[in-house]
């Protein structure tokens, strides 16, 4: 695909992006903000108890960083109302049903604007306790392929690209994902 093809297709989207503390959606969510200043929206889905730490966590976790350096330049005193425009932090776990939001009006409002999501939240330890990766890499990633059904239940278009999506009217869905074999303790999967 052209990068202008993909900026083209990136203007005026909704993208749902989880682990967004992470390496991966840091560098993704800079990237689109300085490149496509024209995406619609960001709902940036954090691990926290509620609104305010997740905000807190976008702030000193993701906006606050050195990465962020070049859009600081050149957005100037007017980042923070472009960052307020543009990127929604939401509080959640993707290891629970319905990624673990509790605002029902914010999961609304997503529920029914996002075109694309991006699931990067993942446990990368590579000694996690089997039971903790299951929830998080396993159960996580079906509850965001869950929230892609019930998009596309309210949407024209899904926005999962999952194989096994019946729908075939989809978008974006995609999960950054690395298999690590294991096998060294007793009891551990490969
Ligand atoms: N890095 C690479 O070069 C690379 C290459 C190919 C594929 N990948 C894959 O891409 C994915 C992301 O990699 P990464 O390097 O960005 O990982 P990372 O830096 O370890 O980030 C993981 C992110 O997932 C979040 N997270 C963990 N458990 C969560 C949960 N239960 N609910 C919500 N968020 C949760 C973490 O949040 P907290 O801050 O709260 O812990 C963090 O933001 C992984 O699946 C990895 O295997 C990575």
């Amino acid at each position: 695909m052209e990068l202008g093809s993909i900026l083209q297709f990136l203007e005026d989207k909704t993208i749902f992006v989880t682990g967004a503390t992470g390496y991966l959606a840091k560098i993704f969510v800079e990237k689109i903000l300085r490149v496509q200043p024209k995406v619609k929206k960001f709902y940036l889905l954090l691990r926290a108890a509620d609104a305010k730490s997740a905000a807190e966590r976008l702030r000193d976790e993701v906006i606050g960083k050195e990465l962020f350096r070049v859009l600081r330049e050149k957005h100037g005193a007017s980042l923070q109302s472009f960052i307020s425009e543009k990127v929604t932090p939401v509080a959640g776990d993707i290891s629970y049903e319905d990624l673990g939001v509790k605002d029902s009006s914010l999961k609304d409002e997503m529920w029914r604007e996002v075109d694309v999501v991006l699931n990067f939240a993942a446990t990368t330890d590579f000694d996690e306790r089997y039971d903790v990766a299951l929830g998080i890499n396993t159960l996580g990633a079906l509850h965001v392929l869950k929230l892609c059904k019930e998009m596309c239940q309210r949407k024209d278009a899904c926005p999962c690209i999952h194989r096994l999506c019946v729908r075939r009217r989809c978008r974006a869905y995609t999960r950054a994902t690395i298999s690590y074999g294991h096998g060294q303790k007793r009891g551990q999967q490969n």
